[in-house]
């Protein structure tokens, strides 16, 4: 970019469709590495040099949905699908809870029937009653309706995770099919009836998907911004092959540069949107073994070990080589500890770690 510096430009407080296309695709390498020294600026600026750990337990793996992405999509027949009881994921956040975890992120296929609300509730209000409301709750279940987030927030959960995918609606059309519970309109409503609930509200997309131009991802930042959202959570597409869009593996960028583009995203959403959490997800542990770390390095400040147990986490594969990690094993903490002190960064141990963008939306509103 000529006659400007880099540095100048991402210290602005607005970035363009095109800046940001351009610094996600940029091969000089010392703009790249501008990018990241801002982004690690702008975190320690505004959030400090803390990470956060959120518990993160795989619910169910059975999903109402046939997202043609996805490997616990309807279709698939190969999987042997899976519940939690109540019992035992309330024992997970417990084990969280002990840990100095801070938060559990419940997870889920979609499901929207009776037994399936009821059974959240009772795990949200077992969760807070034995923690003593200690315990940070974010759900991630899907679409529901206005009743169900009102009554899961009543529950217990403070947080809510509902991934756009893509913020580019043709682009959606393509990786979902064409009905009634696969609308890009309802995914906005329920973006929207979240925040209405007193939620966080945290959303995000998948990167290096089939179709997906830079152009893209960056209207998926900017989406980021102009919907006001408080957290990110978003990772690199991987591809699973008992979907339909297996098809299209051999037109997607490889995995390291699927890695890179991950990264620059993460530190292009903390440089533009500043004090949001920013989740270092488990699908760049596909694609490196220190991906994660990788991402908290980029901008992020969120980490999710996995609780859930080993044999329900082998069944929740939502993309091929997902790392079955059960991070209960206190290496990967101490492993994660080890890293984040070479960089001067440490665990927020038995903090919420809300994040800080939402506290000034809700004095705005
Ligand atoms: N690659 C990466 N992420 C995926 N997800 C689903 N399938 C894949 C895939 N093949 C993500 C989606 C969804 C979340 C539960 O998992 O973003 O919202």
């Amino acid at each position: 970019m000529p006659n400007t510096s880099v540095e100048q430009i991402l210290s602005r407080p607005a970035l363009s469709k095109d800046e940001l296309a351009y610094f996600l695709t940029t091969r000089n390498k010392q703009e790249k590495h501008e990018i990241f020294l801002r982004a690690d600026k702008v975190k320690r600026q505004y959030l400090g040099n803390q990470v956060f750990l959120r518990g993160l337990i795989e619910l169910s793996n059975i999903c109402r949905k046939d997202c043609y992405y996805c490997g616990i999509r309807r279709s698939n027949e190969g999987i042997d699908r899976y519940t939690i009881d109540r019992d035992e994921a309330v024992d997970l956040a417990m084990y969280a809870w002990k840990k100095g975890f801070g938060s559990v992120v419940i997870q889920s296929g979609e499901r929207t029937d009776k037994a399936f609300v009821d059974m959240v509730t009772d795990i949200l209000q077992g969760i807070k009653q034995k923690t003593g409301n200690e315990l940070g709750i974010t759900l991630s279940c899907g679409e529901q309706s206005r009743e169900t987030y009102r009554k899961w927030f009543e529950a217990g959960a403070h947080r809510y995770l509902l991934r756009i995918e893509t913020s580019s609606e043709e682009l959606y059309h393509k990786l979902h099919p064409s009905d009634d519970i696969h609308s890009f309109k309802s995914r906005m409503e329920c973006l929207e009836s979240l925040k209405k609930s007193g939620y966080q509200v945290g959303t995000g997309v998948m990167i290096g998907l089939p179709f997906q131009t830079a152009e893209d991802l960056a209207g998926d930042l900017l989406f980021f911004r102009n919907q006001n959202i408080d957290m990110i959570g978003m990772g690199p597409y991987v591809s699973h092959p008992e979907t339909p869009f297996a098809k299209f593996s051999k037109f997607i960028l490889p995995e390291s540069e699927r890695l890179d583009l991950s990264l620059r995203m993460i530190a292009l959403a903390r440089v533009l949107l500043k004090d949001v959490n920013i989740a270092s997800g488990t699908a760049l542990q596909a694609l490196d073994r220190n991906g994660r770390i990788k991402g908290i390095l980029s901008g992020a400040n969120v980490f999710m070990p996995n609780l859930t147990p080993e044999d329900c986490a082998r069944k929740y594969l939502l993309y091929k080589d997902k790392p079955v990690m059960t991070d209960r094993a206190e290496q990967t903490i101490k492993n994660l500890e080890d890293s984040l002190a070479t960089f001067g960064q440490v665990i927020g141990y038995g903090k919420w770690g809300d994040p800080k963008h939402y506290f000034k939306r809700i004095m705005n509103n």
